[in-house]
């Protein structure tokens, strides 16, 4: 039997929007023709999911513990799919929320042998009940995904719900400006507990400097093998650190004095969307005319002076 029109209609828009890249540690990814950018590095789906936000979410301070979690570009799933496949494993309750304004890339992923292979059967189920019916409930998991733009949606959001880790993945701030401007970055970050752990895998300067003029403290998520190129794999960012957890967490490290540097160049002039929606193509360009008025110093003389090649 044939497919049906609306089947081929779907296939017809998924292609015409998102195609399959294969990444170096063997899971899969997408690339959003739209944005132009792929959803995960090369280097690897998985890999770059765990190094870049399971390792620094430092689990296991939640064991048989409850913890909230709110996921923001949910978009395959693998960042929230790693986190469930480690807390099933650990009894902690988890009550968590997701923001993401396609269903396409979950509906892809949920399609894939070698992505359902990667996690425990109740993974899978969680992520087929939240594409349903847009929310799964059990006695240690309590989810719910809001589709739709991340600026609108976010309001829907409880406001008494605090967050102990928010996961910022959205397409870089270049591409898609709306997840990363001060305006939504206030929001972000008013969601966050006191204590709580906002990850993202951008070391961008704009980023860092508007969540450290919000008044929190700004750590790198810092590589083993750190290289003139290769300084960061993201930022973590918290309200009130305690200075214990400071030293058990391996994945947070003080900005150096080269990074501080980079909070003091033109590249770190934030993205503005004051009216939270603004088009994109406007918010990069008054953050360039913002940039050219500007007295600080270029990246390009920080980057020449720090001995890096981009
Ligand atoms: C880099 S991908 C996220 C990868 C994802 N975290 C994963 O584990 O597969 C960025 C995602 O942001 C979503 N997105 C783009 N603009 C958005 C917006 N305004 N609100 C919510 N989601 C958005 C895209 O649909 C895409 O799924």
């Amino acid at each position: 039997m044939g497919r049906s029109r609306k089947t081929n209609q779907l296939i017809r828009e998924f292609l015409s929007e998102l195609k399959e890249v294969l990444t170096k540690d063997g899971s899969i990814t997408l690339r959003s023709l739209i944005f132009q950018e792929n959803f995960h590095s090369l280097e690897g789906a998985l890999k770059e999911t765990e190094i870049k936000f399971i390792y620094p979410s430092d689990l296991k301070r939640f064991k048989d513990k409850s913890l909230n979690v709110l996921d923001i570009c949910f978009g395959l799933g693998y960042n929230s799919a790693s986190l469930f496949n480690n807390v099933i494993r650990q009894n902690s309750l988890i009550n968590w929320y997701a923001l993401e304004i396609d269903k396409k890339p979950l509906e892809y992923s949920l399609g894939n042998k070698s992505f359902q292979k990667l996690w425990h059967p109740k993974v899978f189920k969680i992520l087929k009940a939240l594409l349903k019916n847009s929310k799964y409930k059990d006695q240690f998991f309590d989810c719910d995904i809001l589709w739709g733009d991340a600026r609108e949606k976010i309001k829907n959001i409880p406001a008494n719900i605090k967050f102990d880790l928010i996961y910022l993945d959205g397409f870089s701030p270049q591409k898609c400006p709306q997840v990363w401007s001060v305006e939504f970055l206030s929001k972000v970050t008013q969601k966050l507990n006191p204590q709580g752990y906002l990850i993202t895998y951008s070391c961008s300067a704009a980023i860092r400097s508007t969540l450290k003029d919000f008044g929190l403290n700004i750590f790198n998520n810092k590589p083993n093998l750190v290289s003139k190129n290769l300084w960061s794999y993201g930022t973590i960012a918290v309200k009130n650190i305690d200075e214990k957890v400071l030293q058990n967490n391996l994945y947070l490290k003080k900005l150096s004095w080269m990074e501080e540097e980079h909070l003091l160049t033109k590249a770190s002039i934030p993205y503005r969307d004051p009216t939270l929606n603004s088009n994109p193509k406007d918010i990069i360009k008054k953050r360039v005319q913002e940039q050219f008025l500007s007295n600080l110093k270029t990246s390009k003389k920080w980057r020449d002076k720090w001995g890096m090649t981009k």
